[in-house]
């Protein structure tokens, strides 16, 4: 698709309010089984697929350098150990498989909705036994190469549904093995306590989006972030020291979740993220940023447009992204253990955000 037929102003809109639709849907129907529990976050849904896993204290589970450090709270709470291997510029795995050390289980991450490359990680498992997690927290809807949806690929399938969708809290654990499905325990209840009062504005602002534009949304968020950084101190809540050792306290999932999902025009959505993402990649074409990804596979439904870049050659393209009132952010906060000996590229990736 040519980006420049694409009504990149209602796209740019709809990142704040997301198309709705009214065809029923099931997020069961999508996965094809029922071996699915949900959790509020993605890390509650790790720790129970670890546990079911049979994964016990001191055992280890390896996992990438380049990934967000709160995810450690799922390893860590249940007494297990993270043990890291490094991924190349590309975000695929860098060590080939025989040299990686041995592991109960290894996590293999779709970054920004992109498949993974999951043959090495079967290569692995094959020799060692280990049980392969796909991280699909950024991936919902998304497919490989070959078609097959990501998330249901391994042994076990993580999603961080409130990632991709705007509600308070959402995420899915996808057991894909039957033996491992067997030691799954009940679903927890689903949490019908009010909805955070932070949810609820944004609810609100959302609604005003298509009234005002994304120029004064930017306005209202920068105002709210103000307010909050006058009583907390901080415009974004920052991860807290503790993050990669104790889980988030509540993990019942949001009692309106299957609502939530349902009102999302699945299709709608997909077209909505890739045309977003081809649109922002001829809008930085010549600016001094390196796509993560060099290509826009089939299939593949991006959780953002990744992209290198740092120093003063940011300052260019930040500037060009608040012209169309984009938002964007770095990711990941590294691990504790990681940031000081993190290779170049893991520091310089900024993400422009699909979704407010
Ligand atoms: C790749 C990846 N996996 C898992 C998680 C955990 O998801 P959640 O924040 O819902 O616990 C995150 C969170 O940032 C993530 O980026």
């Amino acid at each position: 698709m040519d980006g420049s037929v694409i009504n990149y102003k209602r796209r740019i809109q709809q990142i704040y309010l997301p198309p709705c639709g009214n065809k029923y849907w099931r997020f069961e129907d999508i996965i094809g089984h029922n071996n699915i529990r949900y959790f509020s976050f993605g890390r509650h849904a790790l720790a129970e697929g670890l546990i079911a896993s049979d994964i016990c204290k001191g055992d280890k589970v390896l996992i990438p350098g380049f990934i967000c450090r709160d995810l450690l709270s799922a390893i860590n709470s249940i007494g297990s150990v993270p043990i890291y291997y490094e991924v190349g510029k590309d975000l695929n795995i860098s060590t080939a498989p025989e040299d990686l050390p041995d592991a109960k289980a290894i996590l293999a991450v779709n970054y920004f909705g992109f498949a993974q490359n999951l043959s090495p990680f079967r290569e692995y498992c094959n020799r060692t036994g280990a049980i392969l997690i796909e991280d699909n927290a950024h991936g919902l809807f998304s497919k490989d190469e070959d078609g097959r949806l990501l998330g249901t690929r391994g042994d076990i399938g993580i999603f961080s549904l409130r990632k991709t969708v705007p509600i308070p809290d959402g995420a899915a654990l996808v057991v894909n093995n039957p033996d491992i499905a067997y030691n799954l325990k009940p679903q927890l209840p689903f949490n019908s306590k009010h909805k955070a009062f932070s949810f609820k504005i944004k609810q609100g602002l959302r609604r005003l989006a298509p009234l005002i534009g994304p120029t004064s949304m930017q306005s209202a968020i920068s105002a709210v972030r103000f307010l909050r950084k006058l009583r907390t101190g901080h415009e974004i809540e920052p991860s807290q020291p503790d993050a990669e050792f104790i889980l988030p306290e509540n993990p019942l999932p949001c009692s309106k979740l299957f609502s939530y999902l349902f009102s999302i025009d699945i299709n709608e959505e997909i077209k909505r993220r890739i045309e977003l993402y081809i649109w922002v990649d001829m809008l930085l074409k010549d600016m001094p940023c390196t796509p993560v990804f060099k290509t826009l596979y089939e299939q593949v439904v991006p959780y953002g447009y990744p992209f290198y870049s740092s120093g003063m050659t940011l300052i260019k393209i930040k500037k060009v992204l608040k012209n169309y009132a984009i938002r964007y952010f770095q990711w990941p906060d590294l691990p504790n253990v990681i940031i000081s000996s993190a290779p170049e590229h893991y520091k310089t990736i900024w993400v422009v955000s699909f979704l407010w």
